[in-house]
């Protein structure tokens, strides 16, 4: 499934405008500023979560505007998504699904998208809060419903956290509540994620170490034990109290990745090795994810081709182009995409988009 149309309005840089897709290579080309990630940011709304900036959703609605925006989209099986906020209610997300209201996290079943960004050349150095984002819209990708537990996961979480926070006696009818919550989300999610990066580990593991570098995956920190994490956490309030917050469960796991030819931790690899490691992991989960669902994600991929040299440059859009799906590019210069093939070209600049 692809993006056929999208439409935007009031959307950053955009007051309106209109973008016509074809189904492969999608490349927005113009300079700095011109508005290019802000159409990726677009697209990667049509999935659950606060997109590939992580924004919240009043920054998105354009400076000078009524205060609200609207992303659109007619896929390329005429199903149609939308998603916005109105003036009123800045940061309240509204989605429909073929016109009808509908949830952030159904939408999950109709696109799986995957992005990789300039942000995410931090992914390896800073905290694992990152890492733990990035491995859940891994698994997003393939398992819809994994949003629903973690948006649930992280609210029972905060209820949690302030309950323990509070003064006085606990009310312990409402932490066991809040704790059977976090236990059947949380296990769910160490479930899934486990089984995610197995699956990944598998297919990186079958892939040639070049041109991208093939990573080790691993999940570290919380291990589920044979308690469940419920009478674990029960177990853990006087301890969570003092700490301040929660100490066990999944948001403590963190995604560890290793250089496997060098034996070494991604953190320790060049600024280069690490995109190429992170570039594995994507090409290898698109696979995965259009093995399993029958359908490859949308790619978002910013500024990815500014990074390479030519020669993986080229390696690149060769395994895009066979491998199939749309996938949007983004650069400030055509000439970076010479050789890709067929593609839909776009001119981006002064709030337009412009068939180029
Ligand atoms: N909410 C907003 N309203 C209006 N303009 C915005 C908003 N958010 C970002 N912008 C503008 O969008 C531009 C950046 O667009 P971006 O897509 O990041 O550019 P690039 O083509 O370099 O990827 C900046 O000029 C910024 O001021
Ligand atoms: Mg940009």
């Amino acid at each position: 499934m692809t993006v056929a149309r999208l439409m935007l309005t009031d959307f950053r840089s955009y007051a309106s405008a209109t973008i016509a897709a074809g189904p492969g290579f999608v490349v927005l080309t113009g300079e700095n500023g011109a508005g290019k990630t802000n159409i990726l940011e677009a697209v990667s709304m049509l999935g659950p979560g606060r997109g590939l900036r992580g924004a919240a959703l009043a920054e998105m609605a354009r400076e000078g505007g009524a205060g609200g925006f609207a992303v659109a989209a007619e896929l390329s099986d005429e199903v149609r998504l939308g998603t916005g906020t109105t003036p009123g209610a800045p940061e309240r997300r509204q989605v429909r699904i073929n016109g009808a209201p509908a949830s952030a996290t159904a939408l999950g079943e109709w696109l799986s998208l995957l992005w990789l960004t300039p942000a995410m050349d931090r992914l390896f150095t800073e905290g694992a809060e990152g890492r733990r984002r990035f491995l859940d819209r891994l698994v997003l990708a393939i398992e819809p419903g994994h949003a629903r537990h973690v948006s649930r996961y992280d609210a029972a979480m905060r209820a949690r956290n302030k309950l323990l926070a509070a003064e006085g006696p606990p009310d312990d009818a409402w932490l066991d509540a809040l704790e059977a919550q976090l236990g059947q989300h949380g296990q769910a999610i160490a479930e899934a994620r486990a089984r995610t990066v197995t699956a990944l580990a598998l297919r990186i593991a079958a892939e040639p170490d070049a041109p991208f570098a093939r990573a080790a995956l691993a999940i570290e920190g919380w291990v589920p034990s044979r308690r469940p994490l419920a009478e674990e956490l029960r177990h853990g309030r006087a301890r969570d109290r003092t700490a301040g917050r929660t100490l066990a469960g999944p948001h403590r796991q963190d995604l560890a990745v290793a250089h496997a030819a060098k034996q070494q931790p991604a953190a320790r690899a060049s600024t280069g090795e690490q995109k190429a490691l992170l570039l594995g992991i994507v090409l290898a989960h698109a696979d995965l994810v259009a093995e399993r669902r029958g359908r490859r994600p949308i790619l978002l991929m910013d500024e990815v081709a500014a990074h390479l040299d030519p020669v993986r440059r080229a390696a690149l859009f060769e395994r895009l182009g066979r491998s199939g799906g749309q996938i949007w590019l983004t650069g400030t210069e055509r000439a970076l995409f010479d050789g890709i093939g067929e593609a839909t070209w776009l001119a981006v600049g002064a709030g337009r988009v412009e068939p180029a």
